[in-house]
């Protein structure tokens, strides 16, 4: 065998690993989308329903004046995916904005201070505390269905509350 056909098999070879393993890779990527969407859908579950981030920053994200102070808007926030989850698990000291981890406060883990360090500056606690899942989950939901997305349209209010509701009527052209 000369060198250039051991060369040329060898990329031969290359080639069909390439493409018998292709097929494994998409799966794969499939697979992740898949359970990426699951966790966006689960995380509009916790969204809505479990945490009621939406009492707060309304069903879109755009923040409210109302109850619990002056909720920012998650549609224009600046934050990092990992400062974002941190704010859910700790909440912000000195506002309305609640803590999600159960056992924040208790030890260092937020912030670096205790409930007694914080003091009156100590965030309310959440109605219902999360599961470290439950937090990526809607940090995966606030991602993808709200940060960055400019003004809210009737697609995605349909999208959230379902068809059966007059809610979203105002947004239709
Ligand atoms: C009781 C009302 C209330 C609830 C419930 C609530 N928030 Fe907030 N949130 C606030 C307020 C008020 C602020 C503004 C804090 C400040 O002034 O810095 C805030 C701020 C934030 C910020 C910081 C935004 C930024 O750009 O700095 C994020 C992120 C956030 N909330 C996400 C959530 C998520 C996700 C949930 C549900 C798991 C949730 N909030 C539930 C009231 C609430």
């Amino acid at each position: 065998m000369t060198l250039t056909t051991a060369v040329k098999r060898l990329a031969w070879t290359g080639l069909a690993a390439a493409f018998l393993l292709a097929p494994a890779g998409l799966a794969m990527a499939q697979t992740a989308d898949a359970g990426d969407a699951r966790a966006i859908e689960f995380g509009k579950d916790i969204f809505k329903t479990k945490a009621r981030c939406q009492f707060c920053h309304k069903w879109d994200g755009t923040g409210d004046q109302g109850y619990g102070g002056n909720a920012l808007s998650l549609r224009k926030t600046q934050l990092t995916r990992e400062q974002l989850a941190e704010t859910v698990k700790c909440g912000r000291l000195a506002t309305e904005m609640p803590y999600h981890d159960k056992f924040a406060y208790t030890d260092k883990r937020c912030f670096g201070v205790t409930r007694e360090q914080a003091g009156g500056d100590t965030p309310p606690d959440a109605n219902q505390f999360l599961q470290p899942s439950e937090i990526a989950a809607v940090v995966s939901y606030v991602f993808a269905k709200i940060v960055g997305k400019g003004d809210p349209n009737y697609d995605e209010c349909v999208d959230f509350w379902g068809k059966d509701t007059q809610q979203c009527e105002p947004l239709k052209k």
